[in-house]
């Protein structure tokens, strides 16, 4: 059974994938710092899959730890790198934390990984990279424009710390998967989104509004020219999202990669608007939502869906779920940990 290390194996995404792993067959090792997930997540991976996966709790800013770290596991065969901060607001207040959080980390785990015979490292990335793209649905060609955030400028920076690491060693092999907008929760509403605060993504904010704890969703902006007014983008559901870093890993563990360095499209390939967010959340729960139109959001794109065919022809990966799927895991997640709080 191959040994695979999760960093951030607690977060949203994170926790996704160590299920989809271990039901897929590997044993998994998580390092997690904690900063913004919980301890209890273990237990919540252990209640799905049966199988409790090996922790450690570590800050990947404390170098000397993560080479200890690498010496005590030098059987892991393969590493998906989640561990990051995320929020694109605070990047923008406080831009050193995040190349510390996001870059510093990075450097130290690819460090560790030039002394392994062999590496095979997956990258979290984000479509974030493509900023407004000129053409939609939006391939894995179409060019990085200027990041809009030092969250977003970290994403764009991470994969370039990897391509131009693989170009000089060719034993790491690497794929960064560009994620579109991850949405929902596990179907056993064990794990789900868990955002500190207000949240500032659409699908929380909106399962938050719904239960009571917000009084009222702002949607930003009607007046961006597409059908009804509001902005587009690709929602995918994080199992799904979660499944294709298994398929990735394995691409790299079976060398079915056509380089050692390569990018992929996660999203569903549909564009959906806030609106339409909006009413498959009616459907699927048979609540009204209580909404706004407001300004617009400073930094939003007009619309943003995924070419997803390099995914689906070189990975064989594609996003079975529904929007009307998400949601409705999003609502009874926030249902179930509404009710154990
Ligand atoms: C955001 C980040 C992106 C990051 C991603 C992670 C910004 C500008 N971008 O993407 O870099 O990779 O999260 O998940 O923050 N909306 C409302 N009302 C709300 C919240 C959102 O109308 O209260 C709208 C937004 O204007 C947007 C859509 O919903 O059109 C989705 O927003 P969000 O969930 O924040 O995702 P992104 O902005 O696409």
């Amino acid at each position: 059974m191959d040994k695979i290390l999760v960093t951030g194996g607690l977060g949203f995404i994170g926790s996704h994938t160590v299920v989809e792993l271990q039901n897929s067959g590997y044993e998994v090792v998580i390092i997690d710092d904690l900063s913004n997930s919980s301890i209890d997540i273990l237990d919540r991976i252990t209640t799905i899959t049966g199988i409790r996966p090996q922790f450690e709790q570590l800050d990947l800013k404390e170098k000397t730890k993560v080479s200890s770290f690498f010496k005590n596991h030098n059987d892991i065969k393969g590493i998906i790198h989640f561990a990051a901060s995320k929020a694109v607001g605070e990047s923008v207040e406080n831009p050193l934390m995040y190349y510390e959080n996001n870059i510093n980390t990075l450097v130290y785990v690819l460090q560790e990984l030039k002394k392994l015979d062999h590496a095979n490292f997956i990258f979290s990335s984000s479509c974030t990279v493509y900023g407004q793209a000129d053409e939609l649905p939006i391939t894995e060609n179409a060019p990085v424009k200027k990041a809009e955030s030092p969250y977003g400028n970290t994403k764009q920076i991470g994969e370039e710390i990897i391509s131009d690491t693989c170009k000089v060693n060719p034993k790491l092999k690497s794929i960064a998967l560009r994620y579109f907008n991850p949405i929902g929760a596990h179907d056993s509403a064990n794990i789900g989104e868990l955002p500190i605060g207000v949240p500032q993504n659409l699908v929380p904010f909106i399962t938050q509004t719904a239960i009571g704890l917000r009084d009222q969703l702002s949607v930003f902006g009607n007046d961006y020219p597409t059908p009804d007014g509001t902005c587009i983008r690709d929602y995918i559901h994080v199992v799904d999202l979660a499944k294709a870093h298994v398929v990735a890993l394995e691409r790299l563990l079976q060398n079915k990669n056509e380089s050692n360095y390569e990018t992929f499209n996660l999203g569903t390939g549909k564009g959906s608007s806030v609106l339409e967010v909006i009413q498959s959340f009616e459907r699927v729960s048979g609540q009204k939502l209580n909404y706004k139109i407001a300004d617009r959001r400073a930094g939003d794109v007009i619309a943003a869906y995924a070419d997803t065919s390099k995914a689906n022809n070189e990975l064989g990966w594609k996003a079975q779920l529904t929007l009307d799927d998400a949601m409705k895991s999003a609502w009874k997640w926030e249902q179930n940990i509404r009710k154990n709080a």
